[in-house]
């Protein structure tokens, strides 16, 4: 009997060894911090007494995003922070509307997949793989109903090439999927990425450089 108990022990062990890691991370960073006071809770939010909660944390109305903006496209995104009732639940959703000729530019969910549907108009959308692929593009031309995956961390866009408006809803792996838009990130830094940077990486001079940083970079992510 007592090996009976040992060999479960023992496997017990093994099984809880094999799926102990670290948790994949829900915000950027966390700094380490001794003072609890002015410690925020990670990983994800502070829970809210269960007997507190209400159908209204579960619950959010998404209007249509404004399009007239300079990429005439407009992300409304429905995450934990805008969700509270997805804490810890490893999804989110967001509707993406298009003006013609919108496009919802290069950009990276860090912390997530997307799987994107088409309600309304046409898209051609696409992504690229990593180096160690070959940054391989894969696109395709989405209709009404067709449904397209962008692997987590690739950089993917998305471009309004039908005559009228366009819709998408996307589908998140993640509470927090967090969102890169590479020319934001890389022209609108704060403080600027240093010109040598940017003029070796981009292949270009300093007067490109510079006229790239003084362009209105819109984020249209809300
Ligand atoms: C944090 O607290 C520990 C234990 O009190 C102390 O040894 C350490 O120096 C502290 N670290 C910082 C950065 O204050
Ligand atoms: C959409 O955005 C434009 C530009 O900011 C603004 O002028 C317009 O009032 C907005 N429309 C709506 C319906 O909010």
């Amino acid at each position: 009997m007592k090996v009976v108990y040992f060999l479960v022990a023992i496997l017990a062990l093994t099984s809880c060894v094999a799926s102990a890691y670290d948790p994949s991370p829900l915000q950027d960073f966390c700094v380490a911090l001794n003072d609890t006071k002015n410690a925020v809770f990670v990983n994800g939010k502070i829970c809210k007494d269960p007997k507190l909660v209400k159908a209204e944390d579960f619950f959010r109305h998404v209007e249509p995003g404004n399009t007239s903006n300079p990429l005439g496209a407009q992300v409304t995104q429905v995450f934990v922070d805008q969700l509270p009732g997805l804490n810890t639940l490893g999804v989110s959703l967001a509707r993406i509307d298009f003006a013609p000729k919108g496009l919802n530019p290069p950009h990276i969910h860090h912390r997530g997949t997307e799987i994107l549907i088409v309600i309304e108009g046409t898209l051609y959308v696409g992504f690229v793989t990593s180096n160690q692929d070959n940054n391989r593009l894969f696109t395709k031309v989405l209709n009404k109903g067709d449904v397209f995956v962008f692997p987590i961390g690739l950089i993917h866009f998305q471009l309004n090439v039908g005559y009228g408006n366009a819709i998408a809803i996307a589908g998140l792996s993640s509470q927090s999927p967090g969102t890169i838009t590479i020319a934001n990130t890389l022209f609108n830094a704060t403080p600027p990425i240093s010109t040598e940077v940017l003029t070796k990486a981009f292949q270009v001079d300093k007067s490109t450089i510079a006229y790239l940083q003084k362009q209105f970079w819109y984020n249209n992510n809300n």
